[in-house]
């Protein structure tokens, strides 16, 4: 097979393109950080010390926050019952059935489904018929959930991996939107997801989902808690009805809503105290590079990866100092981008039909199935199936030699 051949052009404008971002996004406290390319992230901690593990919380947090973390973790597995809420309709009964690979607040291989209707061109979530997510569960068989005849397109959506979910919140709108570019750079725009945040209130950039439709943590878990379990709370107070029949709710419906309590004295809910577990929940842990994983991060730079696969991003001043000016090495631009036929036909938010999220990489080694529908079973099915504005991308991996794409998957399996 013959070896890649990247154009000088492209290889400078790549490398400029680092560099103008480095000089952008880099506090100026870290000076020494600001090479032409994004070093290969820091990985070995010094001796003695115990590599971090996958569900870890953040390095540096204070006792009083990992005792917070570890009780919002207790929210999180903990399975709802009928009499706490769960229902009338919903997926599943807890956070971490679909969160638990490798460990809690991980991925999973379970899939949701959304379904809607397309005419000409115009898409339609089928609201008032239950959409576009289905509950496929109920506490009663009469409130089952189909999806409707109406419906002209269903999408199916894997659960994704929850680590370093709070260095993602902490990166300001104004970082997220510098990776948008005016003009096309390697066929790539990309586009923010603008969100009206129900838990601040505020319009902000959307980063969590496959389309970037949540911006906040405590809104995701609002969602999740109301949509995946059928749980309302103070920010989604509406239950969702079987296929809109709001009838069928009603004689269903028997616990008062909102169903997620707040405690008196804190005025916490479990939301809140699941979104601090998330919060909290520490990115994935890094493997010391190979030799191979090393010499595959620059294809996986002269390939076009990292213009979408953006390696870092450093969150904003915080209070939470663990979290305040940290490196995220989430490999993200969390722009939407037109991916053409890998689009899921779904819009959603800002998201049109064919715009999904650049999903961070970070972690892949533990989040199989890839893609949003958990198609691809290995990296290379994912990556061949990328389209649209990822087609020039996906066309020079396709032209990598043997050794090229091993270096390139040893470089993907070890951050
Ligand atoms: C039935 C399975 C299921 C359950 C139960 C579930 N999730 Fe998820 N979760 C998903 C799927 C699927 C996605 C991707 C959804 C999308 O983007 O459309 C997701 C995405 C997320 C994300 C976005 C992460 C990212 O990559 O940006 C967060 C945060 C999240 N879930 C939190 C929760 C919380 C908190 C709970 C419990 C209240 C929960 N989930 C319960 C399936 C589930
Ligand atoms: C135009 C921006 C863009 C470029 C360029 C790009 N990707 Fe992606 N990538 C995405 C988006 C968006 C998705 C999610 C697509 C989906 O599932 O619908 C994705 C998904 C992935 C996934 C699956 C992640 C998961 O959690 O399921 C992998 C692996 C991946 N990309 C690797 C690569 C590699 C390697 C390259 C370079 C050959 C590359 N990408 C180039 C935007 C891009």
């Amino acid at each position: 097979m013959k070896a890649i051949r990247i154009t000088s052009y492209l290889a400078f404008a790549l490398a400029s393109s680092f560099g103008m971002y480095a000089a952008a996004q880099m506090p100026p406290r870290h000076p020494a950080h600001r090479p032409p390319h994004p070093p290969h992230p820091p990985t070995a901690p010094p001796n003695g010390v115990k590599p971090p593990q996958f569900g870890d919380p953040l390095p540096g947090l204070t006792k009083a926050q990992v005792a917070i973390f570890l009780d919002g973790k207790d929210d999180f597995e903990a399975p709802e019952t009928e009499a706490s809420g769960l229902g009338p309709i919903f997926n599943r009964s807890s956070c971490v059935t679909c969160h638990s690979a490798p460990v809690t607040g991980g991925a999973g291989s379970i899939n949701v489904t959304r379904f809607g209707r397309t005419d000409s061109g115009v898409f339609d979530p089928l609201t008032s018929l239950g959409g576009s997510l289905q509950q496929e569960m109920e506490i009663n068989s009469v409130l089952h959930e189909v999806v409707p005849p109406q419906a002209n397109v269903v999408a199916h959506r894997n659960s994704t991996p929850l680590f370093g979910m709070g260095l993602i919140e902490a990166i300001p709108d104004d970082q997220i939107l510098q990776n948008v570019r005016r003009t096309p750079f390697d066929g790539v725009l990309g586009k923010v997801s603008k969100v009206a945040d129900a838990a601040s209130g505020k319009t902000l950039i959307g980063r969590f989902g496959w389309k970037a439709q949540q911006a906040t943590l405590l809104s995701f878990a609002g969602d999740a808690y109301l949509n995946e379990m059928g749980i309302t709370s103070r920010l989604f107070p509406v239950e969702n009805a079987p296929n809109g029949n709001t009838q069928l709710l009603a004689q269903y419906d028997t616990v008062v809503d909102p169903e997620d309590v707040v405690d008196p004295v804190t005025g916490r809910g479990d939301i809140d105290r699941v979104a601090d577990f998330m919060r909290y929940l520490g990115a994935p842990p890094r493997l010391p590079p190979t030799n191979s994983a090393a010499a595959g991060r620059s294809v996986f730079q002269n390939t076009g990866c990292a213009v979408c696969h953006v390696p870092l991003m450093i969150t904003g001043p915080n209070k939470i100092t663990a979290l305040d000016q940290r490196e995220a090495w989430l490999f993200s631009d969390l722009l939407l981008h037109d991916m053409g036929a890998l689009g899921d036909g779904i819009a959603q938010g800002t998201a049109d039909v064919r715009e999904m999220k650049t999903p961070p990489l970070w972690g892949l080694r533990a989040s199989a199935p890839y893609l949003h529908d958990g198609r691809a079973t290995t990296v290379d099915d994912a990556i061949k199936a990328h389209d649209g504005e990822a087609k020039a991308a996906k066309d020079r991996y396709l032209k990598l030699n043997k050794q090229q794409v091993q270096q390139l998957i040893d470089f993907l399996m070890s951050i």
